[in-house]
């Protein structure tokens, strides 16, 4: 879900319209616009796409210079016109887009009920535009003020937009747990959830911290003020990298398409100015300035969801096997809520590419409050995981626009490679030869990574064969179960079909059921780890009829004979070998949601950043 805003001299309906484009990465299932002509309020709403609000918006009139926008992906109440974004309150005089849940909402709608209010919607954010309505009214406050009352009475997350007819030059925000971006440029300011809607206008973006809002007025300076005690705040002006052709498709269909052939660059990214392999050097000024928490630490917790959660499972692999570590993975969801054991001695990394997710955010804040020293690795640059964390190393995977992640993955494996091989070095664990062997396979991954995205036609032939498929089993062990797990997410997210990830030792365990002529059974079989054991498990499910697809070592021969097909990947060092494994894996899965007719870059009920839990 998203907000976008627009406040200035221009035309208010391309720009947000535009914007609310860029967004669509964040998934959602309905949107809407809100424009003031200068006169009135217009409006329009649709479930479905920003296609189809284009088509609902041409029974109002486009006119005006200022417009807010939202796409919504449904908490309270199911996805439709009525409960989609704006909301207007009852006077039809304010109007409001939200992002986020008002948990104590039930209360306050009772209450407003009471006082004659009327709801035409199941919305949480309905109900929050009404109080700041009936505070305006009760208290003779301007709309700032009431926002700030209205705010203080509610419990939740948010990050609002609101819009008064009555001071038809402002528009005021707010922020709790969703992020809420300001762009700023000469006489017009813009809104949104992150700055791609604004880029190609501007650079200078201010984000809103946790409890702050800001009124935004034409001809004037923000004014930034906290929630909940009113006091003055100060605008940080961030100057903006990201340029517009990251943001854009650049000639392939899809952006997840783009983004696993941007792999090979973005590692580099990655691992560049970090990485000085012929002097031996890794050089994280995050590590090295908390170095003796990381040699002091009794364990590392690794926090995050999704396939930030998967690459947590990898690095548990890499810092036991390479720096000799504890490491814990834990789903951020399940962490915060158990009550976990945590003392001063504990290091948390959270993994978070869109640094917004609100489960991992939560974690952090409670590992904080225990004493634990917390380390972010997230690939959006200022994003509230990365602010919130002690410390951190940022991905720099460039942005990430598919719903589906895919370079953020590879990326994020890489960053905690580096760690991981950093720390063994410190803690002497490491012989000086084994080092070296490390750092120079490393600069040789992109290349291999190159190598591994040649199979994309063989891989096209093998989608085709199997796309059909009701069910599909992904198996792997060591370094490689990681992998298993993310390609079977990789493919029920994208191409709605059922499929389960497992160590492949577990799979006599129950999977084996399943196995019949119809399942096929991706098996990643690299040379290195554990290799002949995978072999004997690829041999289970040959005799039970299964059809097998082996991601392989380039010349293997063995599994070959067995398999109904296999996609070579280069040889490399074991740790590393996911970093090349899951290309194929990734491949698959585009090319037969493709197949299938599925949205690739937003699948149907995905958020690309979940900011609610
Ligand atoms: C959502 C996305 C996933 C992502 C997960 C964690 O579910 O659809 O692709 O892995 O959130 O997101 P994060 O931004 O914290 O890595």
């Amino acid at each position: 879900c998203g907000i976008v805003g627009y406040i200035g001299y221009r035309e208010a309906f391309p720009i947000v319209i535009k914007g609310l484009q860029r967004l669509e990465y964040r998934g959602y299932d309905s949107a809407g616009i809100a424009l003031f002509d200068g006169n009135q309020i217009n409006l329009a709403k649709t479930k479905g796409k920003v296609e189809d609000l284009k088509n609902k918006a041409k029974e109002i009139s486009q006119k005006g210079t200022i417009g807010i926008g939202h796409t919504r992906w449904a908490t309270h109440g199911v996805p439709n016109d009525v409960n989609s974004h704006p909301h207007y309150s009852n006077s039809g005089e304010l109007v409001i887009i939200h992002n986020g849940i008002i948990e104590n909402y039930e209360a306050i709608k009772q209450e407003l009920t009471k006082r004659g209010y009327i709801f035409h919607s199941d919305t949480d954010t309905e109900v929050l535009i009404n109080l700041i309505e009936e505070v305006q009214k009760t208290e003779d406050v301007k709309l700032g003020k009431a926002v700030q009352i209205a705010l203080n009475q509610v419990v939740g997350a948010y990050a609002i937009a609101v819009f008064d007819k009555k001071k038809p030059d402002e528009i005021v925000v707010a922020k709790l747990g969703s992020p809420l971006a300001i762009g700023i440029g000469e006489g017009e300011f813009f809104i949104a959830s992150d700055a791609s809607p604004f880029i190609e206008f501007t650079n200078n973006a201010v984000y809103l911290e946790d409890e702050e809002m800001a009124i935004i007025r034409l001809g004037k300076e923000i004014k930034l003020r906290k929630i909940k005690d009113d006091s003055v705040a100060y605008p940080r002006i961030l100057e903006l990298q990201m340029n517009l052709e990251e943001i854009e498709k650049g000639g392939y269909d899809h952006f997840m398409l783009k983004e696993i052939y941007e792999q090979p660059r973005a590692i580099k990214d990655t691992y560049r100015g970090r990485l000085l392999a012929d002097q031996g050097i890794i050089r994280m000024a995050g590590i090295d300035l908390n170095m003796e928490k990381f040699l002091n630490a009794n364990r590392i917790i690794i926090v995050a969801c999704g396939t930030s959660w998967h690459a947590g499972l990898v690095a548990e692999y890499i810092f036991e096997d390479l720096a000799r570590i504890p490491v814990e993975v834990e789903y951020a969801s399940e962490f915060r809520y158990r009550n976990p054991v945590i003392t001063d001695k504990d290091v948390l990394i959270a993994i978070s590419q869109s640094g917004e997710t609100a489960d991992t955010l939560a974690a952090i804040k409670l590992a904080k409050e225990k004493g634990a020293f917390v380390f972010g690795v997230c690939n959006v640059v200022g994003s509230s995981i990365a602010r919130e964390s002690d410390a951190g190393a940022y991905t720099h995977a460039g942005p990430e626009i598919g719903v589906a992640s895919t370079k953020a993955f590879t990326t994020q494996i890489t960053v905690l490679t580096l760690m991981a091989l950093k720390l063994a070095k410190a803690k002497g664990v490491f012989s000086e030869s084994r080092y070296h062997e490390y750092l120079t396979e490393l600069e040789t991954i992109p290349s291999k990574v190159e190598k591994a995205l040649e199979s994309n036609t063989l891989i096209e032939i093998i989608a085709d064969v199997y796309k059909d498929s009701t069910n599909c089993l992904y198996l792997g062990r060591g370094y490689n179960f990681p992998v298993a797990l993310e390609g079977a997410l990789k493919l029920k997210e994208i191409s709605y079909i059922h499929a389960e990830g497992y160590p492949a030792a577990e799979m006599k365990h129950g999977p084996i059921a399943l196995i019949d002529e119809h399942m096929p059974v991706f098996v990643i079989a690299t040379k290195k780890g554990h290799y002949e054991k995978v072999v004997s498990n690829i041999q289970e499910i040959k005799s039970r009829k299964g059809k097998i697809i082996a991601i392989v070592t380039e010349g293997d021969e063995q599994v070959r004979d067995l398999a109904d097909h296999v996609i070579e990947v280069p040889e490399t060092l074991e740790s590393l070998t996911p970093l090349l494994t899951t290309i194929p894996l990734q491949l698959l899965s585009y090319h037969i949601a493709v197949m299938r007719n599925c949205n690739v870059d937003q699948p149907r009920n995905l958020a690309k950043s979940v900011t609610v839990e």
